[in-house]
């Protein structure tokens, strides 16, 4: 496993007392892989991975055990980690004006990358950086390298983010809702440019999205998350085609198809938790409409699915599979 996480928990210290943001999750992805954590907003999924990573708010605390490569993430020095993260690990969110600085050259802000972590001559790192964006294909790269970020659309600025993340070459990309503040057409070119950097990269990389929808067709394996836990995970395909968990099969109902009828569209009744009050048994309890009484007193545990159809397949349901459609 290139990244493993095991039995994750985060919780914020506030004035309205603990916030269990995170649960116990557990995951791993191999090296070349496609791992998407979906869930509605306020399931967990961003701050899984700021956990991970060591960029929690300061009011957060994770436990755990988080391995990439070998190495203990939540224990190592802040000076390996910085490593890590400028290195091996980059991450992408939803908004890449939040990560580009307006006043720098889109030349100045990629090229530091690799005389900093690199040591690159300046020269060099700008035609390492032109190249990057060529990849990403951002048109007339070497012309437009020294333009400021504000010059470039939306879409135009996500690629730059893309580029920039991959420029130190690393083996995991997180992509924080790297779509959801484009409009459909450009998030089809960035879900396929992120098709692409994994093919020609070998970059493994986790895809965090409320949007089913675009994970369909890129992602080898899917997770679900509610409340903080993982209510099932499996591959993508197995996923779509057979929900083993009641909350997957709300969030499938809710995702527009070509083969059914808009008109069929729901979505789930009810609010996401609260995660200062979460309930004692499985946090979907009060939405799911086949929840018995054992659902609202004991939380289910995920666990292995060894009889389901050969397939490695993990849910927290205590419903028969049979009533689960
Ligand atoms: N610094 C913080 N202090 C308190 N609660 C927080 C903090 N950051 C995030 N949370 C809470 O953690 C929960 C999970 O958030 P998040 O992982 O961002 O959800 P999402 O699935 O939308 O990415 C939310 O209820 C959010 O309000
Ligand atoms: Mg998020």
């Amino acid at each position: 496993m290139l990244l493993e996480v095991q039995d994750l928990k985060v919780t914020f210290t506030t004035g309205d007392g603990p916030v269990n943001a995170v649960n116990g999750v557990s995951f791993g992805i191999d090296t070349g892989q496609t791992l998407a954590i979906v869930g509605e907003s306020g399931s967990g999924k961003s701050q899984t991975a700021y956990a991970a990573m060591g960029l929690l708010a300061r009011n957060g605390t994770a436990t755990g055990n988080v391995r990439f490569d070998g190495r203990d993430l939540l224990h190592l020095s802040q000076n390996d980690l910085n490593k890590v993260r400028a290195q091996e690990i980059a991450m992408i969110f939803q908004d890449p004006m939040t990560s580009l600085n307006p006043y720098l050259r889109i030349s100045e802000q990629m090229a530091e990358v690799l005389t900093l972590h690199k040591g690159m001559s300046k020269r060099d790192a700008v035609t390492e950086a032109v190249k990057m964006l060529d990849a990403v294909r951002i048109p007339d790269a070497r012309a437009r390298i020294t333009m400021y970020p504000h010059e470039f659309s939306g879409g135009m600025r996500q690629r730059i983010m893309i580029a920039m993340a991959l420029l130190c070459r690393p083996r995991l990309l997180i992509a924080d809702e790297p779509t959801t503040a484009l409009d459909v057409t450009v998030q089809a070119q960035i879900m396929q440019l992120l098709g692409d950097i994994r093919r020609d990269f070998g970059t493994a990389i986790v895809l965090i999205t409320h949007d089913l929808g675009v994970v369909a067709g890129f992602c080898d394996r899917t997770m679900v998350m509610y409340g903080g836990q993982v209510m099932e995970e499996g591959t993508t395909e197995d996923v779509f085609a057979r929900p083993v968990h009641p909350y997957t099969v709300g969030l499938l109902r809710a995702v527009p198809r070509l083969d059914r009828d808009d008109g069929e569209l729901q979505t789930i009744a009810g609010e996401p938790p609260d995660m200062s009050r979460l309930p004692a048994g499985c946090p979907f309890s009060p939405r799911c409409s086949i929840a018995k009484p054992r659902c609202e007193g004991t939380r289910p545990t995920l666990v292995h699915m060894s009889d389901f159809m050969g397939q490695d397949r993990r849910r927290a349901c205590h419903a028969d599979l049979s009533e689960v459609a």
